[in-house]
């Protein structure tokens, strides 16, 4: 069956859906959680894009929900275990409410294991489906409304779905994937086996898309993919991430583009060349280097070096005046000895990042390092972790404190913890900035000067 014609049965269960809703008289309520990273959360603003069409309102109360789905991550263990806990809980809300439908769905349900499990051990779950089937949650869900139970994990990698409706969650910053699906296989990883091989969309779509934010008063896009350097290789039609970039940059209005995550093995003086020309791309790179040590690299499989991340970098500090890098560490990779997690710090003394993403390994059935022996035990890799922790809160608080006295452009995107007089926003390198301001200013570019560094963001008050 055609991607199309899939689509086509899919809005007619919408419609069946609907009817149900209609002859109910009543506007039901779902709970739609979404944990892991931003190619979820977009994941979930299409399936409540979808719930929104049948006719459902939304909620964050358990208690008055009528359908809660959990979108998951698998990334690491820790976040199964949290999704495990609260479907747990859920078996004593459904037994106040027996109408009460659960759902889950997401890249831990894309695992046969979990889907066993959760037959076994959890019969409160009504609705379990992986991320390949996203598209077909109405059909789901219409059978779940016949008192049927749904676990349809779905091998195939269906094509792109196009034109799924979409509820974003924020007003003035939006996700566009503009591919899905992962290629690269770094040894630790779970996501190419729970999200498949990489798939590009057509350059149209995502431009369509990205006019229709801007359009729609969004000031803030975040092109998503696993490894957006390697978009479109395999479109008919071959085109390049830079090419995509320049071709956004391109359209009239007042925005800001963002994208990640850039795979250093991918990155190319060609893409740090379009950063330092397109004026709508922010001058900020999230380039996860994983860890500072070339032989543990090669066993992640990341395919670069220390030195050729370093002359990357080098190269966008030249090119690109106050650049600024973010990363993501894996702490105690296993087989990594302390001296090899010491040049991971060093590589962190050259890079001073602004912020880092760090996380100890957390083993992943399935995949390749989950075979690696692993002798350090947990305890002495959260101590190796807090000494990483400790290096770069220092750096961090140096190069904040950088930013003190500069006039920035700040996206305000919200009120502010500092009181009800201050607002928030975000500086082109993603740091956040407190600033005394109305609630009719969000939304807005401001220039704001910088007088105060705190430990995770910077203070300041709008220039005159
Ligand atoms: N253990 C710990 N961290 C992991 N990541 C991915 N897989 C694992 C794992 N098994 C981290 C990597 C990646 C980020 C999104 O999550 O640093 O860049
Ligand atoms: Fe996982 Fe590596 Fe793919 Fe990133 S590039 S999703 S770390 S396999």
């Amino acid at each position: 069956m055609s991607i199309q014609e899939a689509l086509q049965i899919q809005r007619e269960y919408m419609q069946k859906v609907r009817n149900l809703v209609e002859q109910s008289g009543r506007v039901p309520l779902a709970l739609v959680h979404t944990y892991g990273c931003q190619q979820n959360v977009s994941d979930g603003d299409k399936m409540r894009g979808m719930l929104a069409q049948m006719g459902y309102a939304f909620t964050d109360e358990v208690r008055k929900a009528d359908f809660i789905l959990y979108n998951t991550c698998a990334v690491r263990e820790n976040a199964e275990s949290r999704v495990f806990g609260n479907i747990g809980a859920l078996k004593h809300e459904k037994e106040v409410n027996p109408n009460l439908i659960i759902g889950l769905c997401g890249c831990m349900t894309q695992q046969e294991s979990v889907v066993q499990k959760i037959k076994q051990s959890y019969p409160q779950v009504d609705i379990v489906f992986g991320t390949h089937a996203l598209h077909r949650l109405p059909e789901f869900l219409y059978t779940a409304l016949q008192d049927k139970k749904v676990f349809d994990r779905c091998d195939d990698e269906t094509d792109i779905a196009e034109g799924l409706p979409v509820l974003r969650t924020g007003k003035w910053k939006a996700w566009l994937p503009i591919m899905y699906g992962c290629n690269n296989f770094c040894t630790y990883c779970i996501v190419p086996y729970v999200r498949g091989r990489e798939r590009s969309r057509e350059p149209e779509d995502i431009l369509q898309e990205a006019r229709s934010l801007i359009q729609d008063g969004y000031k803030e896009i975040t092109l998503l993919g696993q490894n957006v350097n390697s978009y479109g290789k395999t479109l008919a039609q071959p085109i390049r991430f830079s090419q995509l970039l320049q071709k956004i940059n391109a359209i009239e209005g007042d925005f800001r583009i963002r994208f990640m995550t850039s795979h250093p093995k991918d990155a190319t003086h060609e893409l740090i060349d379009t950063i330092a020309a397109c004026d709508k791309v922010c001058k900020h790179i999230h380039l996860p280097v994983q860890s500072g040590c070339n032989r543990i690299l090669q066993a992640m499989n990341r395919h670069y070096t220390v030195e050729s991340y370093l002359e990357l970098a080098e190269y966008a500090r030249k090119k690109i005046p106050g650049v600024s890098f973010t990363s993501d560490i894996i702490v105690g990779f296993p087989g990594e000895s302390y001296e090899e997690f010491q040049q991971t710090l060093e590589l962190i003394k050259i890079m001073r990042y602004d912020a880092l993403f760090t996380f100890i390994y957390s083993s992943r059935p399935g995949t390749k390092a989950a075979m690696m022996d692993d002798p350090v035990p947990y305890e002495e890799k959260s101590r190796w972790l807090q000494e990483l922790l400790d290096l770069q809160r220092k750096i961090g608080e140096n190069n904040y404190q950088t930013y003190v006295g500069k006039t920035l452009q700040v996206l305000a995107d919200g009120p502010s913890r500092s009181g009800p007089d201050y607002i928030s926003g975000r500086t082109d390198t993603n740091i956040i900035v407190n600033f005394k301001g109305s609630r009719a200013q969000i939304g807005q570019f401001l220039p704001v000067r910088i007088t105060e560094a705190f430990n995770w963001a910077l203070g300041g008050e709008i220039a005159k």
